[in-house]
């Protein structure tokens, strides 16, 4: 594999490949990574990785100075799953002045869950991803494939939505959430758990479950406003310690919440996802459900 920290060294070595798979991450690698890595193998000539600790999605008081940097276990694991390629850019070779340009997602997709409680989050994602996409493909004669984690739900919609409406030449493809034998949803943010919240982690997984369950159950029944259930989710998590951003079922194709006729129609088509963010002590963790 071979490592680069610098854009034109990038530039220079992916001119020679027609069309590159690219997976980007911010490191603290884990299977839910390696699995992105080999959905990505088999789309491109080359397979590239990115490490980068992007500043510009963390809020002031997030996790940015302390998110965990393992960059030698991090190149021995993509090299070990057939990586070619690792970029891994210092700030001031990504960002050599301010970033001052960004990228706006809609804000009907972008403002809510995660954006809601994490103004800015997705500008900031865009932004890196878009600059990223523009150094692994800009010189690829064919685009290029990009692989990104389903946990992530809203960032692969948001990206997705980017990539179409911007004609990026770049096929965007979703990877099914890694899970522990337990259920919790792989994420770098576990590694802050203690083993008493990483035995109660896999609650949010748990609980949405059972709000995609009891939906699923309402709607057959004739319901059409899920609030009561979302408010019983939210409240049976925060009973167990747990701080809830947010536990809420949504249509899959646009995370707005289903009303009435549409909502049947969306549980019966099997469209609908349960959403969830919940602090446990000081580790923020997300999850999703499909139903
Ligand atoms: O999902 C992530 O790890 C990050 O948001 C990404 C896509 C690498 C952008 O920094």
């Amino acid at each position: 594999m071979r490592v680069i920290h610098r854009c034109s060294e990038l530039r220079q070595h992916l001119a020679r490949f027609d069309r590159p798979a690219f997976v980007p991450t911010m490191g603290n690698l884990h299977a839910g990574h390696l699995a992105l890595v080999h959905r990505a193998r088999p789309l491109g000539e080359v397979t590239v990785a990115s490490i980068f600790v992007n500043r510009l999605q963390f809020l002031p008081h997030e996790d940015f100075d302390s998110y965990p940097r393992t960059f030698e276990s991090d190149c021995a694991q993509l090299e070990a799953a057939g990586c070619d390629v690792l970029f891994a850019p210092t700030e001031a070779e990504l960002y050599p002045q301010p970033q001052r340009f960004k990228l706006l997602p809609p804000p009907e997709l972008a403002d809510i869950l995660e954006g809601q409680f994490r103004p800015g989050f997705f500008t900031g994602v865009c932004t890196v991803v878009l600059k990223l996409f523009a150094l692994v493909f800009g010189q690829s004669k064919g685009g290029g494939h990009a692989v990104f984690g389903q946990k992530d739900y809203q960032q692969w919609l948001v990206l997705r939505q980017m990539a179409q409406q911007l004609a990026l030449p770049v096929t965007l493809h979703a990877s099914p959430t890694e899970r522990a034998p337990d259920g919790l949803a792989l994420s770098s943010r576990n590694a802050y758990l203690s083993p008493a919240e990483r035995a109660e982690a896999v609650q949010l997984n748990l609980a949405l479950r059972r709000l995609a369950a009891a939906v699923a159950a309402a709607v057959a029944d004739g319901a059409t406003d899920l609030a009561a259930l979302e408010q019983q989710a939210t409240a049976q998590l925060n009973e167990r310690g747990w701080q809830t951003d947010y536990l809420t079922v949504r249509r899959r194709s646009d995370l707005q919440a289903p009303q009435g006729a549409d909502l049947a129609g969306a549980a019966s088509a099997g469209q609908l996802v349960a959403l969830g963010a919940a602090r446990l002590g000081r580790t923020r963790l997300i999850d999703n459900w499909e139903f």
